[in-house]
């Protein structure tokens, strides 16, 4: 039997069985999340799935967790995965179990009773349904798209399937009036996803989670990474820089939490000629940028160099570069 988890907007640890969300401090809440988490809460409230679509490192699953945490209900987790099955959503028999009964009470009659009964272990889209919780589905188009078909009939008919436990009488189970579900999902595009199927995508609200603006970008690089907000600027605005307008570069937001996390635990600040800082930016930056080519070459070095010197000041600068505005929003 999977376990149920704690979820916060940020983290979830494991616990016992089954548990109330609670929200995170480190989570950021600027106008642009509030717009969404408040018309994610309007559609569950009208008893609709909400799936939060976008590009990798945008914030897709802290959304999930953020809006379970604000729904307030216990929380089941499910991580989409290539090799599931059906079954590993819903459940499965694990085989028969016999128990026998011998009475000879009376010595010259022996009465024997076999009874076998079916065991039937849920799994955690069937424990959801069944008690009502939230059921968050990360990244559930990695699972294949026939192995979720299981899920259009509790979406929109309030009904889960159970074609194992038919023989048992039970084939389906009514879905609880508090079953909510919260998808994520990464584009079709990207290696290890699947396309999915229409029907499903109709039976819930997609909403397009894109880039953040540069004030949420900047409150989450700062409070993940608890670098000074001014410092923190630097990074958001490299990192920002970076993707340009045609989004060359496909970092989401954990490059410049990892920089700006490293530069904090090592007491350092993001300045140009820093031998150090530029190495840092080169390698956490180069993932993406390593794919840009010119004549064979990668031009990522060169690119990242550049823009170390247009954003941030020289070493023994404390000055502001004038490019760098800091915008603080309550
Ligand atoms: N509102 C927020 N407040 C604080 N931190 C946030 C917020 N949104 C995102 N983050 C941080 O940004 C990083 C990326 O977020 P997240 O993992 O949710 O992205 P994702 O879209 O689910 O990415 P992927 O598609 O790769 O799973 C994480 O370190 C997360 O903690
Ligand atoms: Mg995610």
């Amino acid at each position: 039997m999977i376990k149920n988890k704690t979820v916060s907007s940020s983290h979830y640890e494991v616990e016992d069985d089954l548990i109330v969300p609670e929200a995170s401090d480190h989570f950021v809440v600027t106008s642009y999340v509030k717009e969404i988490i408040e018309r994610s809460l309007v559609y569950l409230n009208a008893g609709y799935p909400v799936h939060f679509a976008g590009p990798s490192g945008t914030g897709k699953t802290t959304l999930a967790f953020h809006l379970a945490a604000q729904w307030g209900r216990p929380v089941t987790l499910l991580q989409g995965n290539e090799e599931f099955v059906s079954s590993d959503l819903t459940g499965k028999d694990i085989g028969y179990r016999k128990s026998s009964l011998v009475d000879n009470y009376i010595h010259s009659v022996l009465k024997t009773e076999e009874q076998m009964n079916r065991m039937w272990v849920d799994n955690r889209l069937t424990t959801a349904c069944r008690n009502g919780d939230t059921l968050i589905y990360d990244e559930f188009n990695r699972s294949k798209a026939d192995t979720n078909n299981v899920l259009l009939s509790v979406l929109s008919e309030g009904i889960l399937n159970l074609p194992g436990l038919r023989g048992a009488g039970e084939g389906y189970m009514d879905v609880h009036p508090d079953f909510r579900a919260i998808f994520t999902s990464n584009p079709e595009e990207y290696a290890g996803t699947h396309k999915t199927q229409d029907a499903l995508m109709n039976r819930m609200i997609t909403i397009n989670v894109g880039l953040a603006d540069r004030d949420t970008e900047l409150q989450i690089l700062h409070a993940r990474s608890e670098l000074d907000l001014k410092e923190s600027a630097y990074i958001v605005d490299i990192v920002r820089e970076l993707r340009g307008n045609d989004h060359e570069t496909k970092h989401g937001l954990r490059a410049g939490i990892a920089i700006a996390r490293i530069l904090q635990i090592q007491g350092m600040k993001p300045r140009y000629g820093d031998k150090l800082f530029h190495a840092i930016c080169q390698d956490v930056l180069s993932m993406e940028t390593a794919k840009i080519q010119h004549a064979g070459q990668s031009i990522f070095h060169k690119m990242v160099e550049d823009v170390i010197r247009k954003i941030c000041p020289p070493v023994g600068s404390e000055a502001v570069k004038v490019s760098t505005k800091i915008k603080v929003v309550e």
